[in-house]
């Protein structure tokens, strides 16, 4: 399943994402905002229970706190997912958070895989995040390694993605729902999205 998360919030943000002209610091907060906003989309279905914790309000009334009832794990795909997980992490501050390290070879395009180390929880909602879904080798190949690790319940979220990579995640991992916030054209021929943002990793950490 694809969902792509439309908002008018989103859709500013974006746009300030994809102006050139945006420096580092204006790209990270509007990328962590954006992921924020995403996350009411993302966990939308996940199930809250009634603990015996009480809370009372101002009005004197006495209720059953809530609990979220998944264990949820933050897999961002290094570097460039780094900067959605506090958007993220905000919205579920008892998440816990893994890194998958995989970068694409710029001349052949594949993935490849350096880094992998995900918190030991049982039954837990994996969520791969990463801002750029271009091939879809990068998403493929992390949510491969996830599956491997034994977990079952993933999701992909990504920010700006194209039919191309949609498609190949879809045929590789169809048990994923993959959420995006933008579904873009397509690749150009180095493999950047159109009309996309650039180089996702060098706009955050200011490597170009
Ligand atoms: C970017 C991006 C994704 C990948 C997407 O990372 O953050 O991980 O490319 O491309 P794909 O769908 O074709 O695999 P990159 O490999 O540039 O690594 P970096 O974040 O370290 O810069
Ligand atoms: N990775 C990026 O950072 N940007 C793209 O457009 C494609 C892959």
């Amino acid at each position: 399943m694809l969902t792509i998360v439309k908002h008018p919030l989103i859709e500013v943000k974006l746009d300030i994402m994809r102006d050139e002209n945006t420096k580092a610091k204006e790209f990270r907060e509007a990328l962590e905002e954006i992921a924020s906003l995403m996350s009411f989309e993302v966990f939308k279905d996940i199930k809250t229970h009634e603990t015996e914790e009480i809370i009372k309000t101002p009005t004197g009334i006495e209720l059953h706190k809530h609990r979220l009832d998944e264990k949820i794990i933050l897999a961002p795909i290094l570097r460039a997912g780094i900067g959605m997980v506090d958007g993220v992490r905000k919205m579920i501050p008892t998440a816990r958070t893994g890194h998958i390290g995989i970068f694409r070879d710029e001349e052949t395009l594949l993935p490849h895989e350096y880094y992998f180390k995900l918190p030991k929880v049982e039954n837990p909602l994996v969520v791969v995040i990463d801002p750029m879904l271009a091939t879809g080798g990068s998403a493929i190949d992390a949510i491969s390694a996830v599956k491997k690790r034994g977990y079952t319940d993933i999701r992909l979220m990504c920010l700006v993605g194209v039919p191309q990579g949609v498609k190949a995640v879809q045929t590789a991992h169809p048990d994923v729902n993959i959420y995006l916030a933008s579904l873009d054209e397509k690749l150009n021929e180095k493999g950047y999205i159109l009309p996309g943002l650039g180089d996702a990793g060098d706009r955050i950490f200011g490597t170009k």
